[in-house]
């Protein structure tokens, strides 16, 4: 009893020290064990940031995966050079979603608010763009205005910023679009070049009804006007003045594009103020002056654009809807204009 007592009390204090043995071994194996989980962490990251700028080198998804023209064959749908016609009914947005909410762009819409609009205008303008323009991606809406008090207090939903610029006047131009083209051109260069992935052009007397969202996205998007779409093509306002730099012949044109709406890449919306501002340039000098939509239609006579954007994305509510609208994206505002 006594011995088994003895040998006990000489066993406890080995156990014991088994015990921190035990306990040492046991804290290193766990230290050992998360030192090996974190790296694998670090590893499977790594991987997933390879794997992540693997897939945004993807291609955009081709035409076919996301636009659908038989949907609509009471329209024109595809142009003669194969551009895509986006008409409500004829894009799957959510194909388009997948490949650009990866890539985490960002959107910009410089809007032409100078002197010609209101003030209510351009507060429509913004409040409806807030709702509808691009939802979900990085937006900043460029804000050009002769004056800062022409600025309605702005309240923007998430993702969204926007910045004020001032277009100062030259006194060799009279012409306000193309002072406004001028300022744009170089707010372009010096700020949003750097900013945006695509950039639109939009004139402040619209409203957004419905959602304006990737599938206008291009390399050069065109509006389609919502008046003379339904018109013949040799009745369309084309510059026919042959002295014009925007002169269209009267057997020649494709379609009439509406000045209010027009974007793509960076680049490409430089190359058409560049263009048009040489145009006007020249005519100038040649005692002429057509208008700056008539160069826009000139522009994209001889570049065509990538994408065109059907009337649905402008209309004019003045009008009588017809069947081919199936739904009004933006409206636009002709009265006061
Ligand atoms: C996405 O872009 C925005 C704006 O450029 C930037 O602030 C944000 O950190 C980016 N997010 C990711 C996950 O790269």
């Amino acid at each position: 009893m006594l011995g088994k007592l003895l040998r006990t009390f000489l066993i406890l204090p080995k156990l014991k020290r088994l015990n921190i043995k035990w306990k040492m071994l046991l804290l290193i194996a766990f230290a050992l064990s998360l030192m090996v989980i974190k790296h694998h962490f670090r590893i499977k990251k790594y991987l997933q940031k390879i794997n992540l700028c693997w897939d945004q080198e993807a291609e955009e998804p081709q035409l076919s995966k996301w636009f659908n023209p038989k949907k609509r064959p009471d329209v024109i749908t595809t142009t003669g050079w194969l551009a895509p016609v986006i008409w409500q009914g004829t894009y799957d947005r959510q194909v388009l979603e997948k490949y650009y909410k990866r890539l985490n762009i960002t959107i910009g819409l410089a809007v032409d608010a100078s002197g010609k609009f209101s003030y209510q205008d351009l507060q429509q303008f913004i409040q409806s763009a807030n709702k509808h323009f691009m939802i979900g991606y990085n937006v900043i809406f460029y804000i050009l205005v002769d004056s800062f008090s022409r600025v309605p207090p702005i309240v923007l939903g998430p993702l969204r910023t926007f910045k004020v610029f001032l277009i100062f006047r030259d006194s060799m131009w009279e012409d306000l679009n193309f002072i406004y083209m001028k300022n744009l051109h170089d707010y372009i260069i010096t700020h949003i070049q750097h900013e945006v992935n695509f950039l639109f052009i939009m004139t402040a007397n619209q409203i957004f009804k419905d959602d304006f969202g990737v599938e206008t996205l291009g390399k050069s998007v065109a509006q389609l006007s919502a008046w003379w779409y339904f018109k013949n093509v040799k009745n369309f306002p084309y510059e026919r003045r042959s002295k014009s730099a925007a002169f269209i012949p009267f057997e020649e044109g494709d379609f009439y594009y509406h000045s209010a709406i027009f974007g793509g890449t960076v680049q490409e919306v430089l190359d058409l103020i560049t263009e048009y501002q040489k145009g006007a340039i020249q005519d100038t000098k040649n005692g002429l002056s057509s208008t700056y939509e008539r160069h826009l239609n000139k522009y994209f006579f001889i570049k065509k654009p990538t994408k065109l954007l059907s009337p649905e994305y402008n209309w004019d509510p003045s009008f009588r809807i017809p069947p081919q609208i199936k739904c009004v994206k933006i409206a636009w505002q002709s009265k006061g204009v």
